[in-house]
């Protein structure tokens, strides 16, 4: 901020203060003209951990929305195969090596898709996951977890699942004044989930992060908000929900008797959230947000 502003209001109001919200929905006679509000033709979407369930899901949501879409991941397989699904599609996309706790790693990838499809105007943070060596256990009570396991859990959930990416696609949205940034909570971001100790703090953080980011980089026209997916069975948490033979494990059942739609999330439902979040159009005063897609999981009580 600026010397010559008293306070980050002002600096918001100097950055924002002109500019006059235009309704899509009407045009400048205020007609009403037919304008798809989830549109994301013109976008360019990075998605990081776009090579799993959830981020492979909402990349090929934004690509059918309209965006070209950079699937950031550590595994070139499994990025490769999810770019060919959205081409196959007709959309457009690329896939790009990036390793989410290494900044540098990030920055060729920035410096790469940048040049392939475009300054990035959407980020999705979707990099991240539990660790079987901080899950607490009867064997392995939270006082024996080693704080090296916690860290490097941590750090992927919080550092690598928001902090860094942050970091390194924020200046160009800056400076572009142009920007969606969506992190990928959780519930346990809500309310300490069982066993799962210091991925439920990272969470935690990251919402945290999230709205300590939508009020820093509002002046820029930057929107930063999260979506809480609920349970859905990814790579990351089979051993959670499934035995070996792909029955439930006792805590699947306590989840769904927790949710009260009373089954798992289906990745695909996360996209509406994803591109409602990410289009201009459809939620450009909507910053700092918790999205859940949880099936009513938060809202179960007695
Ligand atoms: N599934 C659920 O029920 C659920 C619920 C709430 C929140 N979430 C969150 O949703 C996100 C996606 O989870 P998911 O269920 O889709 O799991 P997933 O299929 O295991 O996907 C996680 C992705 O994170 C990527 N990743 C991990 N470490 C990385 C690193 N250092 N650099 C770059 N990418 C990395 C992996 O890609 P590479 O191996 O290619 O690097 C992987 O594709 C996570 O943040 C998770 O915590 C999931």
């Amino acid at each position: 901020m600026s010397g010559r502003f008293k306070n980050e209001g002002q600096f918001a109001r100097k950055h924002l203060g002109s500019m006059r919200f235009e309704s899509p929905l009407l045009g400048s006679e205020n007609k009403a003209v037919k304008v798809n509000m989830f549109d994301l033709t013109g976008e360019v979407a990075v998605v990081i951990g776009a090579t799993g369930v959830l981020g492979g899901a909402i990349a090929e949501g934004l690509a059918t929305a309209g965006a070209k879409v950079a699937v950031l991941g550590r595994s070139s397989k499994r990025g490769e195969a999810r770019v060919r699904s959205i081409l196959d599609k007709g959309g457009t996309a690329e896939f790009f090596v990036a390793d989410a706790i290494n900044l540098s790693s990030l920055k060729t990838a920035r410096e790469g898709l940048s040049s392939r499809l475009g300054i990035p105007t959407i980020l999705v943070n979707a990099a991240g996951g539990n660790d079987p060596r901080v899950t607490v256990t009867p064997e392995n009570p939270f006082e024996k977890i080693s704080i090296d396991d916690w860290r490097e859990n941590f750090d992927l959930n919080l550092v690598g699942g928001a902090l860094l990416s942050c970091q390194e696609f924020g200046p160009p949205m800056k400076e572009n004044r142009k920007g969606s940034i969506i992190n990928i909570a959780s519930v346990a971001a809500h309310i300490p989930v069982s066993r799962v100790v210091a991925y439920s703090a990272a969470k935690a953080a990251v919402t945290n992060l999230t709205q300590f980011l939508a009020r820093e980089w509002a002046p820029f026209n930057i929107r930063v908000n999260s979506i809480t997916p609920g349970f859905y069975p990814g790579e990351q948490n089979r051993r959670l929900l499934f035995n070996e033979d792909g029955t439930m494990t006792p805590r699947s059942e306590l989840i769904l008797d927790h949710t009260p739609m009373a089954r798992f999330g289906e990745p695909p439902e996360l996209v509406g959230a994803a591109v409602f979040l990410a289009s201009e159009k459809a939620s450009s005063f909507v910053t700092g947000i918790d999205l859940r897609v949880d099936g009513g999981f938060l809202s179960q009580s007695i």
